[in-house]
């Protein structure tokens, strides 16, 4: 059992849990992930490691409630215990070969990108970030960005905050103005990665994306998180989960994402009806 030994919400839908997980904290790097299974019955779902503490044998997740799994596990306080973690799981960043990166987050994206910039800092690379949500009160980890980049630039889709756009706007007024970066981090929701990759294949700058597809059992065996790279398959458990964003299939993925819509609303429409039976509703947001 893994105990939650703090929680908190940083955002509507999105909560931090940090969990004592000894030996994953030891071992884990940027840009890797633990697969989680909340019960006996529960569904394994993949979280990535947004930060560690070794020496209290933590690890951080951040979790946004999208679906069954997701919102069941913003439920649970601290005290309470996750059943199964698993991991570190997946390659971590690579770092080599880079002086000046832009590590981009959007929405719970930003939990991704925030380890890789660390990562980089540490490394000695200039780091340049740019995190964006929809609305300000969307945004979290501002201040721990700022912590491990030179610069921090922020968008908000409807202007509530930082400059209003997407994080491609800042990008590409990023590339006509200042150095070119060896390297640009996307991590996003598909359609954002999928535009920032548009944004820098026309000046040529490499860019790494994290893919978020569905997994099951994360050993690269069952093939759920398949995607196509260069015109080759991969899996994203153990090939990835970074992988060259101008090489992915992108439309592929999209649709193999949408797979499980109906299954996945029903398993949440199921859920609801069970709480609210349990707590007459009082549960939900
Ligand atoms: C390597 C990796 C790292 C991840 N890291 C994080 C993280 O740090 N924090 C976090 O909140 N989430 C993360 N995710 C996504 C997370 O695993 C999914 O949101 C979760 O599995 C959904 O489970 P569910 O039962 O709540 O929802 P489901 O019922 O499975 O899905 C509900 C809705 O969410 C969409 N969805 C399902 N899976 C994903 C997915 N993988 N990515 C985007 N949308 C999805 C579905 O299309 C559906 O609309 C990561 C995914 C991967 C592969
Ligand atoms: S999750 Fe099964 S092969 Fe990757």
């Amino acid at each position: 059992m893994f105990k939650i030994v703090r929680k908190q919400k940083l955002a509507p839908d999105v909560c931090l849990f940090e969990l004592e997980a000894p030996k994953v904290a030891e071992k884990r790097k940027a840009g890797q992930f633990v697969i989680i299974k909340l019960n006996e019955t529960g569904e394994r779902i993949p979280l990535t490691i947004a930060d560690s503490d070794p020496n209290r044998g933590t690890i951080t997740l951040v979790v946004q409630s999208v679906g069954k799994t997701t919102h069941q596990l913003n439920q649970f306080s601290e005290g309470e215990s996750i059943q199964d973690v698993v991991g570190p799981l997946g390659k971590a960043t690579e770092i080599e070969g880079c002086s000046l990166a832009v590590p981009i987050g959007g929405g719970i994206g930003i939990a991704v990108a925030y380890p890789i910039a660390a990562a980089l800092k540490q490394a000695g690379v200039e780091v340049i970030s740019i995190i964006g949500a929809r609305t300000k009160e969307l945004l979290f980890f501002e201040e721990k960005m700022r912590t491990v980049s030179d610069k921090l630039y922020i968008s908000t889709d409807d202007g509530s905050y930082g400059v209003h756009g997407f994080v491609t706007d800042i990008l590409k007024q990023l590339l006509e103005s200042e150095r070119v970066p060896d390297r640009v981090f996307a991590i996003g929701p598909l359609p954002m990665m999928r535009a920032v990759c548009k944004t820098t294949l026309d000046k040529r700058v490499s860019t790494v994306v994290s893919l978020n597809p569905i997994m099951v059992d994360g050993t690269g065996m069952c093939g759920a998180c398949r995607v196509t790279v260069d015109n080759n398959t991969r899996f994203v458990c153990v090939h990835g989960p970074e992988f060259d964003g101008h090489e992915v299939d992108w439309v592929e993925l999209m649709k193999r994402q949408r797979m499980y819509c109906s299954d996945e609303k029903r398993a949440m429409e199921l859920f609801r009806e069970k709480n609210a039976h349990r707590c007459g509703g009082q549960c939900h947001d």
